[in-house]
């Protein structure tokens, strides 16, 4: 770490986390649980991955904490928001998603994350109905509320620097209108003239971070930071902002197996995924307009892989469908199909199918803990706007659509971005080597 010019990672970090359910819950169990020594953080790429830095002789092979300095997790602090006031051991128990001998250990610490009060609006999400609610004058002022709860939990926890992670529920799609989100002035002119149709409270949370020196990271498909007026917000106060939805079952396979047709100019006539959990993520999901929000994010991996324009005898006319179906006994643990319609020589057709078996949290959680530690990091580093370095994390990873920037959807891509982004916080030269 010699040469990194990033700012140490000194006192305590506090991760506020806007949600409270399954995928919170099991992130914060899991980072007390391998605190104390009786859990392993699979899946992290902080804590496990090794990368490269230096070239030919000078080359090692070395964890991201001894190339930039990253927070420890003895020094994060948790916080949290929830519609329903019930505190994170009770949420942990209600998830189901862990069994209750990797959550009774910590038990003393999640009693005390208690949720504060919701800056939530039924109109964005009808399935839920909790009591646990700020009661707000207009947008504006729900904005000034979170504000106030971000100082609170800094001087009461005695916290250096907050990240803000959102992980409750999806919202209902609110589509970028220029109007509103186009300028800082315009956001804040629709806030407070309590703008409800074009200012999701999600945007309340979002301005309240970057506002309050918070970088603020989108784990659901939420438009929230994804429109000009954020950007230009964390610009003026220099802070990161990375979204949106994490990137963790289907999507993540989808990602990863697309290069593969691409590579070998293989053909694509069709690619349907379909998905059942019965979680509340999947009840929200239930109702159309909160799916569509989901159904825009996960459409648009495939199209940036596999390039109409690129390679029109391969990818132009495929037909690409994702469906979740909510279905109670699954719970977590969530089932995905995937059909994909390929086609090869002469144009002959193939099928490949995936099936995946996979806990919708579990996976989540890992990436809950590398983004908020990744995010504290760039913004030790100066780093500020749109961390593209994060899209490895994201099904629909930020990017300016005003000026037609076309996203990295590519895995292996997204991973070398990652890998650079460190080298270069870490004093090294970015590169493109194979390892
Ligand atoms: N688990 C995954 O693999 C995965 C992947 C990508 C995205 N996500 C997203 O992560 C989010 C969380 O998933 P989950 O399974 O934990 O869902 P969950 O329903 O268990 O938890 C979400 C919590 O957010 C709370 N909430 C809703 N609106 C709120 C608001 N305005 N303020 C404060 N709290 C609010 C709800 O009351 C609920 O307790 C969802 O949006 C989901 O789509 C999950």
């Amino acid at each position: 770490m010699a040469n990194s010019n990033v700012k140490p990672a000194t006192g305590k970090l506090g991760i506020m986390v806007v949600g409270l359910g399954a995928v919170s819950t099991t992130f914060m169990t899991g980072v007390l649980m391998v605190r104390k020594g009786l859990g392993k953080p699979v899946g992290s790429m902080t804590q496990y991955d090794k990368i490269r830095v230096g070239r030919g002789a000078d080359k090692k092979y070395l964890h991201y904490k001894d190339i930039v300095p990253l927070a420890d997790l003895n020094d994060i602090v948790f916080g949290a928001w929830d519609v329903y006031p019930v505190n994170a051991y009770e949420s942990a128990c209600n998830a189901q998603v862990l069994q209750p001998k990797d959550i009774e250990p910590v038990k003393d610490e999640l009693v005390n994350i208690k949720p504060l009060k919701a800056a939530f609006d039924k109109n964005y999400a009808k399935r839920l109905d909790g009591n646990n609610v700020k009661d707000c004058k207009d947008r504006w002022d729900m904005a000034q509320q979170i504000r106030e709860d971000i100082r609170n939990f800094k001087k009461e926890n005695g916290v250096d620097r907050v990240v803000v992670l959102w992980a409750a529920s999806t919202e209902i799609y609110v589509a970028p209108d220029m109007k509103y989100h186009g300028t800082l002035a315009a956001l804040e002119a629709a806030m407070k003239a309590n703008d409800t149709v074009h200012i999701a409270p999600s945007m309340c949370y979002a301005y309240a971070a970057l506002q309050e020196d918070a970088p603020f990271i989108m784990g659901a498909p939420n438009t929230t930071v994804d429109i000009p007026a954020m950007w230009e917000l964390a610009e003026e106060k220099k802070l990161p902002i990375a979204g949106k939805d994490f990137k963790t079952g289907q999507t993540l396979v989808k990602s990863g197996f697309a290069p593969i047709i691409g590579t070998r100019c293989l053909g694509l006539n069709g690619w349907f995924s379909t998905n059942i959990l019965g979680n509340r993520d999947g009840l929200v999901l239930d109702e159309p307009a909160n799916f569509h929000t989901k159904e825009v994010s996960k459409l648009s991996t495939l199209e940036s892989i596999l390039v109409a324009d690129k390679q029109p005898d391969l990818y132009s006319n495929y037909y690409h469908k994702v469906r979740i179906n909510y279905y109670p006994p699954r719970n977590d643990n969530k089932e995905g199909w995937d059909n994909i319609d390929i086609f090869g020589w002469l144009g002959y057709p193939m099928q490949i199918k995936i099936n995946f078996l996979c806990r919708d949290s579990i996976l989540a959680a890992p990436l809950c803990l590398d983004l908020t530690l990744l995010m504290d990091l760039a913004h030790r580093a100066g780093r500020y706007g749109i961390q593209r370095f994060l899209s490895f994390f994201l099904k629909a990873p930020m990017h300016d659509y005003t000026k037609d920037e076309v996203p990295v959807n590519h895995l292996f891509q997204q991973y070398v971005m990652l890998k650079n982004a460190l080298r270069e916080m870490g004093g090294y030269e970015a590169d493109e080597e194979i390892d």
